[in-house]
Formats: C-alpha cells, sequence, structure tokens
C-alpha cells in the first residue's frame, strides 16, 4: 500500500533553545531564510508525500499560519509589483495539505505518534522530526519508502554516530541483509558506550504501520513520564520485521544549538547569493581568530 501521509511531531518544548523559543516554535527557527520545518516539508513533497499530520502544542500556530493562505502578505506583495515573493509566498500555502492533532501535553515522540492515529487510519505513514535536515540527492524519506515497497515492514532511518555521541541516539543491533540494509533485532535508547550494541543511531525519518500504534499503546511512561518510540519499535521487532538504511546524505542535527549554527553556515555557503560572500568571511575570521 503506498505511503501517502506523513506525521510531523512538533509539539515539543524546545527547551534547547530557550528564550528564542518562549513565544516562537523550535520548528519554525529559520535555515539562513526558511524554517526548519519547510525544509522538511519540502523533503515530503519531493518524495511524493502532501498529505501533512501535523502534531502541534501550546504556542504552535506559527506553523500553521506557515503553510496557510496570508491574504494580507499577499495583497501587500501584489500591490508593490514584488512578483517574485509573491510566488514564493503562494507557492508555500499551495504545497501540501495539513490536518493538525493537538497533544496535550509533550509526553514523548511515542505518545505524538500515537495522536495521529486516528488521521492516519490503517495505512502505513512516514513520521519526519524537525530536529534532523538531511541533504541528499534523492530525499532521506524517498530512500526509507524505496527500502518499504521492498521489504513491507517498518523503515527507520540510521546514522553511524562517533562512541561520544551513542548515549545521545536510540541505538541498533541487527545484521546486514543487503548492502546499507540492516535487519533490526534490537534498539536501546540513549545506552552507555559499553552497553551501546553499535554505532548505528536511529535519526528522525521513518516508515510505521498501523501496528505501531497497539505497540505504544502498551508501553508505559518511562521515568521522565515519556513514551518512547524506540520501545514500540522493539516491540515489532520482537515480533515482525524492522529494517534499517543507513542513508546516503548528510544530516545535521538542528535540534540542539551547535548542530543548528552549523546547518545554518553549511545551507549559507550553499546558497549562490550569500556562499561567495560568507566564504570570504569566514576566511578573515578564521585568520584573525586562528587558535586565540
Ligand atoms: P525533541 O526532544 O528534540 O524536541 O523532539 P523538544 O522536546 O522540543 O526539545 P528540547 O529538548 O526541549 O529542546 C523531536 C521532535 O519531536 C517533537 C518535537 O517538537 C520535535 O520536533 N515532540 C517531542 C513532540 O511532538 N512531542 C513530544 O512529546 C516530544
Amino acid at each position: 500500500m503506498a505511503v501517502k501521509k506523513v506525521v510531523i511531531p512538533a509539539a515539543g518544548m524546545g527547551t534547547r533553545f530557550l528564550p528564542a523559543t518562549k513565544a516562537v516554535p523550535k520548528e519554525m527557527l529559520p535555515l539562513v531564510d526558511k524554517p526548519v520545518i519547510q525544509e522538511v516539508v519540502e523533503e515530503a513533497v519531493r518524495s511524493g508525500i502532501s498529505e501533512i499530520v501535523l502534531i502541534t502544542g501550546m504556542g504552535k500556530g506559527a506553523i500553521e499560519d506557515h503553510f496557510d493562505i496570508s491574504t494580507d502578505l499577499e495583497g501587500f506583495l501584489a500591490s508593490r509589483g514584488q512578483e517574485e515573493l509573491l510566488k514564493m509566498v503562494r507557492d508555500i500555502s499551495r504545497m501540501v495539505d495539513i490536518i493538525s492533532v493537538r497533544q496535550k501535553e509533550p509526553r514523548g515522540l511515542g505518545h505524538a505518534v500515537q495522536c495521529a492515529k486516528a488521521a492516519v487510519g490503517d495505512e502505513p505513514f512516514a513520521v519526519m522530526l524537525g530536529d534532523d535536515v538531511v541533504d541528499s540527492e534523492v530525499p532521506c524519506i524517498a530512500q526509507l519508502l524505496k527500502v518499504f515497497e521492498k521489504y513491507k515492514s517498518t523503515v527507520v532511518a540510521l546514522e553511524f554516530v562517533p562512541d561520544s555521541d551513542v548515549d545521545k541516539y536510540g541505538i541498533v543491533e541487527g545484521e546486514e541483509v543487503e548492502p546499507g540494509i540492516v535487519k533490526i533485532k534490537n534498539l536501546v535508547e540513549k545506552p552507555p558506550l559499553k552497553d551501546a550494541p553499535s554505532n548505528m543511531a536511529v535519526i528522525g525519518r521513518y516508515i510505521l504501520t498501523p501496528e505501531i500504534f497497539s505497540a505504544i499503546e502498551g508501553l508505559a511512561p518511562d521515568d521522565r513520564g515519556e513514551i518512547q518510540l524506540t520501545n514500540a519499535l522493539q516491540d515489532i521487532a520482537n515480533s515482525d520485521e524492522v529494517y534499517g538504511v543507513v542513508f546516503e546524505g548528510t544530516r545535521y542535527d538542528a535540534g540542539n544549538r551547535f548542530g543548528f549554527l552549523v546547518a545554518n553556515i553549511v545551507y549559507a555557503l550553499k546558497d549562490g547569493e550569500l556562499g561567495p560572500q560568507l566564504r570570504e568571511y569566514l576566511k578573515g575570521l578564521v585568520a584573525f581568530w586562528g587558535d586565540r
């Protein structure tokens, strides 16, 4: 069955970006001049998915507004003859259909996905986290969809992370069934290095089947009161099949301050207008700061 919908959880508190996120959703912080969530939505659209189930919470209205029609702004740009900007603004509101579902409390990623149950129905669906921005030739979620078409089972995106980072991710254990595709046996959430079964981390792209909902329902909250998607994936790996794809491309973790800054620098360097100027500026900066 074709994957038509993507769930984008955006109900977290964004505490790592306070005070910026006190009144602005983390997902609306810009990558150069584009909200991070738009980058993620464009990846879905390029992969043939244009139905979005947005999981929102308190203070997240700006995300819905961003993908809605803004008659005031369109009228203003039209009156000034700013055709290019007008087209850009119109294209954003026409790009996708969005259904919003409220997660009343941020009780973890598993709980956020569970909130999408009625909107998703009885069909496979994608999940994309706005924290992870993937720069790749073939969109990351399209790479997962290809594997899903072949194996007709749950698929997650995998990345090799350094030893120092294994305790920040869900880490998997499994066997490679073909180059870059791993059949996953076990998943451990944020293990200390000594307990990590590998360096393969699950990052924020998934293709899930409806069985995930009953797996989540059976979970108890962890000691922080959160319901972890990793534990539901483990249940599915026990009774069915879960595959991991070591995707082609570079992922930027825009959910932490350093990753966000790096992503901004890289995307600015790739920008036709800003790139050359920034490159020169950075050279001067390095020359000045050196190892000061
Ligand atoms: P994060 O854990 O990175 O987001 O979740 P957060 O909780 O907002 O971040 P910090 O640690 O407080 O800074 C990854 C994605 O999942 C969503 C978040 O909005 C984010 O886009 N999320 C997380 C939910 O929708 N609901 C939750 O309960 C937790």
